[in-house]
C-alpha cells in the first residue's frame, strides 16, 4: 500500500495511508499523542505501581506495531530520565524503508539532536536479535504478524498501537486480546489510544480489568487494561 509522510498539528511527522485514509498517529499531534497514551498512561503508570511491587526490576515492554519507532525513541528518552531499565520488543510485519525513516522529524521536534545516533540505531538494528541501544535499554524487533505472538507471562506493559478498528477490525478482537493477556505478567498493563465500546468489551471478555481515561488532544477517551493479580 502507498504511504506518505505528513506533518501533524504539533509539527511532528507521521505516515499517512491514502487508500485507508489512516495515519500511524493522530493528525492532532503524533508526539503529543504518543506521550499521552503510552508514556503518561502506560510507562509512568507502571512505574508508579512498581514502587510498591517490583522495585529495582527491569520493565519489559511489548509494542504492537513498531512502525516509525517513535514510541521506542520516547520510551528510551524517558527511561534515561527516570533511571529505569527497559527491555523493549517491537513487533512489526511491514517495516518502513530507510528513506521513510530519513524523512521523520522526531529528533528535531523533540530537540534531541544529540540522540540522532540513537534513533538511527533503533532503525538499523537487525530484526530478531536483542541489541543494547543504550546502557539500560535493549531492543528486539520482531518481524511477524501480531497473531503469531506466542509469549507467555513476559511483559509488564503492552503498547497496543495497531491501526484503527475501522480499517483492521481483525486486530481488535478477543482472539488478539487473549494473545496480549497471555503475553503479560500478572499485574501487567496494556494501553491503547482506542476507546470504542466493542474494544473495551473484547478486552474485558478475555480477562482485562479496563479503565477509561481522558484521551489525547482530539480524542475524548482512551483505554487501559490490567491483568489483575489473581488471589492466591
Ligand atoms: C498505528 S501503526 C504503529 C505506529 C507505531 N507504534 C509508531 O510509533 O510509529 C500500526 C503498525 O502495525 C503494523 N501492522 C499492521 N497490521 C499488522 C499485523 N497484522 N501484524 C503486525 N504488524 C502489523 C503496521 O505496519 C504499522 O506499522
Amino acid at each position: 500500500m502507498k504511504r506518505e509522510i505528513i506533518i501533524t498539528s504539533d509539527g511532528s511527522s507521521t505516515i499517512h495511508i491514502p487508500e485507508w485514509n489512516e495515519q500511524y498517529h493522530s493528525k492532532h499531534g503524533a508526539i503529543q499523542e504518543a506521550y499521552h497514551v503510552f508514556i503518561k498512561h502506560g510507562l509512568e503508570y507502571v512505574l508508579d505501581k512498581s514502587l510498591t511491587s517490583t522495585k529495582g526490576e527491569k520493565i519489559s515492554i511489548l509494542e504492537i506495531g513498531f512502525g516509525t519507532g517513535l514510541n521506542t525513541l520516547i520510551t528510551l528518552i524517558e527511561a534515561e530520565k527516570k533511571q529505569v531499565q527497559i527491555e523493549y520488543c517491537g513487533v512489526e510485519a511491514y517495516p518502513i524503508s530507510d528513506e521513510e525513516v530519513n524523512h521523520l522529524n522526531y529528533v528535531s521536534e523533540l530537540h534531541i539532536e544529540e540522540k540522532s545516533g540513537v534513533f538511527e540505531a533503533i532503525h538499523n538494528s537487525s530484526w530478531e536479535v536483542k541489541h543494547e541501544i543504550n546502557e539500560g535499554f535493549s531492543l528486539t524487533k520482531q518481524k511477524k504478524f501480531f497473531k503469531d505472538i506466542t509469549d507467555s507471562n513476559l511483559y509488564d506493559l503492552i503498547y497496543f498501537d495497531a491501526f484503527g478498528a475501522r480499517v483492521q477490525p481483525e486486530l481488535w478482537t478477543e482472539a488478539i486480546f487473549s494473545i496480549m493477556f497471555k503475553a503479560l505478567k500478572e499485574g501487567g498493563v496494556l494501553v491503547t489510544y482506542a476507546a470504542k465500546g466493542s474494544v473495551r468489551r473484547a478486552m474485558q471478555a478475555v480477562g482485562f480489568t479496563v479503565t477509561k481515561l481522558p484521551g489525547p488532544p482530539g480524542k475524548r477517551e482512551m483505554l487501559r487494561g490490567e491483568k489483575v493479580k489473581s488471589e492466591k
